[in-house]
């Protein structure tokens, strides 16, 4: 099957069952998704599909043929790359274990809440992070907000 990854299409010949999590590490070697809880629980596997953070260990490949993956590997656009530079700012990760998929779910969040309060991001962001960055992943995407609203001014 034809997978459209980081804006290339890559060819899998992989059981449409198997987790997009599985494809993404083991057969395309795209290891920055990380593999935590396998059951939806802790969004280490978070990627975007079609801009929507999703939890790629319980979603079956062949259910996103064709359609638009970003995983922490892709160019960076405008709203992961104002992400990237706040996490930089606020030295956001420990680990970092949990970090891409939290990156990845701030940047679905952005994209329909340019603005969002705490509560917004905490309602959003369910992804655990055992380290305890929550305050600092908070932070850095109010940063980030800020800093893609004053470059849409
Ligand atoms: S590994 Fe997918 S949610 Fe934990
Ligand atoms: S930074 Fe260690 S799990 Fe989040």
């Amino acid at each position: 099957m034809k997978l459209q990854i980081n804006g290339q299409t890559r060819d899998c010949d992989v059981p449409p069952e198997m987790p997009l999590l599985w494809v993404l590490r083991d057969e395309l070697g795209l290891t920055g998704t990380k593999f935590g809880c396998g059951i939806a629980a802790c969004g280490a596997c978070t990627v975007e599909l079609n801009g929507v953070a999703t939890r790629a260990c319980v979603m079956p490949v062949g259910s996103v043929a064709g359609q638009a993956i970003r995983t922490i590997e892709g160019a960076p656009d405008r709203t992961v790359a104002a992400l990237q530079a706040a996490w930089v700012q606020h030295q956001t990760p420990q680990c970092g274990y949990c970090q891409s998929g939290m990156i990845l779910a701030a940047a679905s969040l952005l994209r329909r809440s340019p603005q969002p309060s705490d509560a917004d991001i905490d309602a959003a962001i369910t992804n655990l992070c055992r380290c305890g960055t929550y305050q600092r992943i908070r932070a850095a995407i109010h940063t980030a907000a800020q800093a893609l609203q004053g470059s849409r001014a």
